[in-house]
């Protein structure tokens, strides 16, 4: 009887230990959305990955095409975080409620605009990176066709850069809805459009990647690519003959932003990853991965090569503005009905 109840109890503890190193073993799963270049999001996933064990399911899209997912799932969420991308979709996707509320104990670290951007959102999301609006141009293209270096938005209008101007769709990219805001922020609504129209000529495509007119514009598909600058920076290593402008009159800027999905059904692996991304030695991972970004934590160490934003002319953006529901679709079909697809 003794001998019986003694092995009951073997069993059972043995039970019970296989059972904690299998779930030692098993961190759990976390489906991450990522909105910044692929290479990043890719050394994310994989450095968490291997610091805790969870294992990464990643999946890269622009930010307002991620933005668009996060509203087709409204009711069966997939994703769990969703890392990057401008903030203005992540404070659309706050107020609609496609994500969850977190206040992070790191918070009163971060940078004020980082913290800014949680306070907008009743802390739905929160900035992780900053980043200002320009253009690249390709300076061999520039020269082999005899033409000036451009300097300011006005100069993209000239006649001689008929066709050899890129930035992306506004509806796909966050970028591009950041040049559309800035212009509309700089110019009045009027003029913005009538700018856009104009623009409109000179353009050769509207990709859905944001920063993809850098890379055109590094290989000589287009002589010039509206982008961040910090990606006109990075397009410099594929071709040091690019050059990057801060906009004459002024630009706007992002607050990269990052949120935890509402429903997510990884909800403590999300909560893990997005302290971890808080951390510098996370954020870092930015500059060793051509992302040129400020990081949110102050105590990361600035990227080599990043733009110094303290020289750059930016403009007062209006976050919670052109980050409404209201003024960001109003906007998009705006620029889509007189722009993009105007006879
Ligand atoms: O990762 C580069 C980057 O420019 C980020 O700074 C930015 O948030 C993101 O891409 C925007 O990408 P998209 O324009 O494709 O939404």
């Amino acid at each position: 009887m003794a001998r019986r109840a003694l092995l009951k109890a073997a069993l059972m503890l043995g039970g019970f230990l296989a059972l904690g190193s299998g779930a030692a073993r098993a961190q759990g799963n976390l489906v991450m959305y990522c909105s910044v270049n692929e290479q990043w999001c890719r050394a994310l996933a994989t450095a968490f990955q291997q610091q805790t064990g969870i294992r990464v399911d990643m999946t890269r899209q622009s930010s307002g095409e991620m933005y668009a997912r996060l509203r087709a799932e409204r009711n069966n969420p997939r994703g769990d975080v969703w890392f990057g991308g401008t903030g203005d979709p992540h404070l659309q996707a706050a107020a609609e409620e496609l994500t969850e509320p977190y206040q992070s104990p790191t918070l009163p670290q971060l940078q004020d605009w980082a913290r800014r951007q949680a306070e907008r959102s009743n802390n739905r999301t929160v900035g992780v990176y900053m980043g200002a609006l320009g253009y690249g141009y390709n300076e061999t293209e520039l020269r082999r066709r005899n033409l000036t270096a451009p300097r300011c938005w006005s100069d993209l209008l000239r006649p001689e850069f008929r066709g050899e101007v890129q930035m992306a769709d506004p509806n796909a990219s966050g970028t591009a809805y950041t040049m559309l805001a800035t212009m509309v922020q700089l110019m009045g609504e009027e003029p913005a459009f009538d700018y856009l129209k104009r623009l409109h000529r000179n353009i050769d495509q509207y990709p859905s990647i944001g920063a993809a007119p850098a890379q055109a514009t590094a290989r000589g598909e287009t002589l010039i690519g509206v982008v961040f600058q910090h990606d006109a920076i990075d397009a410099q290593r594929a071709n040091p003959n690019v050059r990057v402008v801060s906009p004459c009159e002024g630009t706007g800027y992002e607050i990269g932003s990052m949120s935890i999905v509402r429903g997510a059904r990884n909800p403590e692996q999300a909560r893990r990853f997005y302290e971890w991304v808080l951390t510098p030695a996370a954020q870092a991972l930015g500059a060793t991965n051509g992302s040129l970004q400020v990081p949110s934590n102050p105590a990361t160490p600035m990227p080599p090569g990043a733009p110094d934003l303290s020289q750059i002319r930016l403009i007062d953006y209006d976050f919670a503005r052109y980050g409404s529901t209201a003024e960001r679709t109003r906007l998009l079909a705006r620029w889509t009905r007189e722009v993009k697809n105007a006879r």
